[in-house]
C-alpha cells in the first residue's frame, strides 16, 4: 500500500482550526486576567467580569476536546511520513516538536481547568508562567521550522497541511 501523502480534510481543518483559539486564548487572555485580579483581591466578580473569564474558558475547553478527536484521528488514521527532501534530523526535530505541541495544549487547559474550576494556584501559576512560555517558544519554533521547510529544502510539509 502506498505511504499516505498528506493530512486529511478533517485533519486539517481540525489543525487550523485550533491553531487560531490557542492563538486567541494567547493573545487575549484580559477577561480571564480581570477575575482572577479581582479573586485575588477578594472582590465578588460581576456577571460580566464572570462571562469575560468563561470565555477564555470555554475557549480553552473546545481546544482540549478538539485536541483529543485529533489524536484520536491521529491514530486511527495516521499522519503523512517523512517529507521528500529534507535530512533525517530534521525530520526528527519537526516530530518532536508537534509531540511537545500536543502535550502542551493538553496540559494548558487541563491546568487552566484545575485553576478556575478547583481553586489550584499553583495550577494557575504554571498555566500563566512556565507552560504559557514554552508554548510561545514551540510554537515560534514549529512556524520557523514550517518555512524552513518549505522555502529552504522545498519539502511539501506546507502543502499537506494546507491544500494537501
Ligand atoms: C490552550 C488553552 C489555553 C491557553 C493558550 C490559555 C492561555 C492563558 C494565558 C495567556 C493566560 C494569561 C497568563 C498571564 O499572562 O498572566 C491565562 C490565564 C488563565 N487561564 Fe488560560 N489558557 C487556556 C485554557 C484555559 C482554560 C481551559 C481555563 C479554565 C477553564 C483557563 C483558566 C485560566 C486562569 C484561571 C488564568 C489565570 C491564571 C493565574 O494568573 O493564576 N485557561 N491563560
Ligand atoms: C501559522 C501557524 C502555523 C503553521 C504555519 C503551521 C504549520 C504546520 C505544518 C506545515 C504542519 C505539517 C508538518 C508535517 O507535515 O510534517 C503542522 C503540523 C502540526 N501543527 Fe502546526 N502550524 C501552525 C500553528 C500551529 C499551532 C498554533 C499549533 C498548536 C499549538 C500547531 C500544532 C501542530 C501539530 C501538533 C502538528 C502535527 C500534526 C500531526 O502530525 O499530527 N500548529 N503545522
Amino acid at each position: 500500500m502506498p505511504a499516505k501523502r498528506r493530512y486529511s480534510v478533517s485533519q486539517r481543518l481540525l489543525h487550523w482550526l485550533v491553531a487560531a483559539l490557542v492563538f486567541f486564548n494567547l493573545l487575549y487572555p484580559d477577561g480571564m486576567n480581570a477575575w482572577k485580579h479581582l479573586v485575588r483581591r477578594g472582590q465578588t466578580p460581576s456577571p460580566s467580569d464572570i462571562a469575560g473569564a468563561n470565555i477564555h474558558a470555554y475557549v480553552g475547553i473546545a481546544i482540549l476536546s478538539l485536541t483529543l478527536i485529533r489524536l484520536a484521528l491521529r491514530f486511527s488514521t495516521s499522519a503523512p511520513g517523512k517529507p521528500n527532501n529534507q535530512p533525517p534530523l530534521l525530520h526528527f526535530v519537526a516530530q518532536s516538536t508537534h509531540v511537545m505541541l500536543y502535550a502542551l495544549i493538553l496540559a494548558m487547559p487541563l491546568s487552566g481547568i484545575a485553576a478556575y474550576y478547583l481553586g489550584a494556584d499553583t495550577a494557575g501559576f504554571v498555566h500563566g508562567g512556565p507552560i504559557k512560555m514554552l508554548l510561545w517558544i514551540v510554537i515560534v519554533l514549529h512556524i520557523a521550522g514550517a518555512f524552513v521547510q518549505h522555502f529552504y529544502f522545498r519539502s511539501d510539509v506546507l502543502r499537506r497541511m494546507t491544500i494537501g
